[in-house]
């Protein structure tokens, strides 16, 4: 049997009809960057989530990027958050000019552990970035506690969550502003980059329309510099038809967690925690096994697709060296970088194919 990590093909072909009437349609209409189908994304979005404004944005990374500059970080400024995501999150904090300050995840989420983030706030802490890993939400209520008390920002990097809920609440809609990628292997994925911010702060949103497009307002007259990050309005299209089906996709999703944590039970096998109140939408299935490197490439051969997030954490990336951080400074994450692996979950999975990732799975870690 063949399992592949994620089949973006079939998914297109279940809703191919649809697709292409949409890409079809956006393509006669004569209009192809921002525009009304995008207004429409933005519409759709912001109410899916439960916020006032929604801003497509060209990628995910720019979600953030921009985000940040709304709030006002810039050059001397510092911003906590997880050493354990996606290069994206502190790659954006550095290219905004400010300094992130890592902490460590919860071993059981994989989300960063809210008991450290009140030690790392200084003066020159800006802003909280905590972000929602593998399609669950962090604990959002210690990071609103220390924000609101110490006065900072809080830029949700949803990327990997559209769709998730923490107490009833839509991803992305608790801090200041919520970041979504649509990068093809995203839950939300579009046939190309795409990003979107959603925000209830109606100063913050126009200031982030206005970042998008270079800062010109009106066209040729610019109130600030800015980037040029804007959403196709082909993708636009194609989300509006995917958004459709979110909500099923994601139960899908959750029913085959359910499948693989009871297949691994009494297994060597730790799986995913989801904490009380959250509702998760698992964007990967990550699980930790002994000697990893050796249970994948054994999965490999059996014709199982896995995948490893992440196997560096952010704070002992080379290219930020210059902060100081060494190996053993956030040890869960460490650990978790040597363990975790990443199943197939996507929504198309099969009952059989589960079946066989589990007996590969225990069968690899008897070989290795
Ligand atoms: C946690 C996280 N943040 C940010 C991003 C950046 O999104 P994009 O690839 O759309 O720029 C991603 C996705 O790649 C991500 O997983």
């Amino acid at each position: 049997m063949r399992v592949q990590f994620l089949d973006l093909r079939q998914q297109y072909l279940s809703i191919k009809q649809e697709i292409d009437e949409a890409v079809l349609r956006q393509v006669g209409s004569g209009n192809y960057i921002l525009g009304e189908t995008v207004a429409r994304l933005e519409k759709r979005i912001a109410e899916y989530c439960g916020a006032a404004h929604g801003i497509g944005v060209a990628s995910g990374t720019d979600a953030l990027l921009l985000s940040l500059k709304a709030c006002g970080v810039g050059q001397g400024d510092e911003v906590v958050t997880s050493t354990y995501s996606f290069f994206a999150s502190a790659g954006t904090i550095w290219n905004a000019g400010a300094r992130p300050v890592f902490v460590d995840i919860d071993p059981g989420t994989f989300n960063l552990d809210v008991s450290q983030i009140r030690d790392k706030v200084t003066r020159r802490t800006k802003a909280i970035m905590p972000v929602h890993l593998f399609g669950q939400c962090a604990a959002m209520g210690p990071v609103m506690d220390v924000a609101v008390e110490a006065g900072l920002a809080v830029i949700e990097d949803a990327a990997q969550s559209v769709g998730a809920t923490w107490r009833g609440k839509k991803a992305g809609s608790v801090g200041t502003t919520g970041c979504f990628s649509f990068y093809p292997t995203k839950n939300l994925g579009a046939y190309g980059d795409g990003g979107m911010i959603v925000t209830s702060d109606s100063a913050v949103a126009d200031r982030l329309r206005l970042l998008r497009v270079h800062g010109a307002k009106p066209k040729y007259y610019h109130k600030v510099v800015g980037f040029n990050s804007r959403l196709d309005a082909l993708q636009a299209a194609i989300l509006l038809v995917k958004l459709n089906h979110l909500d099923a996709w994601s139960e899908r999703r959750r029913e085959n967690a359910r499948v693989y944590d009871r297949l691994f039970r009494g297994s060597e096998v730790v799986v995913p925690e989801v904490s009380e109140g959250n509702v998760s939408i698992f964007n990967q299935y990550v699980v930790r096994v002994p000697k990893r490197d050796a249970v994948k490439d054994f999965l490999k051969k059996k014709g199982v697709d896995t995948d490893v997030y992440y196997p560096l954490p952010l704070h002992l990336q080379e290219c930020f060296q210059e902060l100081g951080y060494a190996r053993g400074h956030l040890p869960n994450s460490e650990k978790a970088a040597a363990e975790s692996l990443a199943l197939p979950i996507y929504p198309e999975l099969t009952f059989e194919q589960q079946e066989y990732v589990v007996s590969s799975v225990r069968e690899a870690i008897a070989a290795a």
